[in-house]
């Protein structure tokens, strides 16, 4: 049988740094189950796709089709055959995401094609909800958290780096609190930690060190 490995947590914990590692040393397929939703709200940003409108979202969700391709272990995706990777990253997106994902249809819809991506291949899966509704039997499961405030500058250091000098480091602390707030309490799937994942606190922990203690637990 093949082996899921599932990491789920807030807003800009590492999970993407960690899952990328896990992937690149055990030689699975790494999934960003955060960038398929970024993907759709961007989709809905540019084609005014009225989230509340239940026929408007099931029609737009017959017209998105997202795709992934990995170059050196880093993900990249495709909205309808454009690579979109680096515009679901801006501001814009990072505000909508959340109210988008909070819809059932959308759910339903990402969910099964995740489901069908870690069918038959080892995967490893990144998210909110991978081990406790789209991989509930996942082999391997973690729960990653560290300081708001960390993951706040990381996340700005990473918007600089790639060319965004104006939102500020107060705007990207309120939308982690926002998005973390919605994903937590959100009627359908929340975020939340499944009883069997192991607990990563990355605050202190170098990404070697973190990489690690991954290991450790897969190869337990
Ligand atoms: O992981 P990332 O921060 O890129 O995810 C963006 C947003 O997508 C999250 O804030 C959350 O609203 C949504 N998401 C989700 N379920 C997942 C992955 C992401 O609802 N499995």
């Amino acid at each position: 049988k093949n082996l899921v490995i599932a990491i789920d947590g807030y807003s800009s914990c590492g999970k993407s740094t960690l899952a990328k590692a896990l992937a690149k040393k055990l030689g699975f397929i790494y999934i960003d189950s955060g960038a398929m939703y970024r993907a759709v709200t961007l989709y809905f940003i540019r084609n005014k796709v009225d989230v509340k409108n239940p026929e408007a979202v099931t029609d737009a969700l017959q017209h998105i089709e997202l795709n992934f391709h990995s170059r050196d272990y880093q993900s990249h995706i495709t909205l309808n055959g454009e690579e979109v990777s680096e515009e679901i990253r801006q501001m814009p997106v990072s505000e909508y995401v959340s109210e988008v994902s909070a819809n059932k249809q959308v759910r339903k819809e990402m969910v099964r094609q995740q489901q069908r991506m870690g069918k038959s291949k080892n995967i490893v899966m990144d998210g909110r909800d991978i081990g406790t509704t789209v991989f509930e039997d996942a082999q391997v499961k973690f729960f990653m958290t560290a300081d708001p405030k960390i993951r706040a500058e990381r996340r700005y250091k990473e918007l600089q780096s790639k060319g965004d000098t104006l939102t500020t480091l107060e705007e990207v602390f309120e939308n982690l609190a926002h998005r973390d707030y919605a994903d937590t309490t959100r009627e359908e799937s929340p975020l939340t930690r499944a009883e069997d994942a192991i607990v990563l606190d990355n605050t202190e922990l170098t990404e070697t060190e973190q990489l690690d203690f991954a290991l450790n637990m897969v190869h337990q």
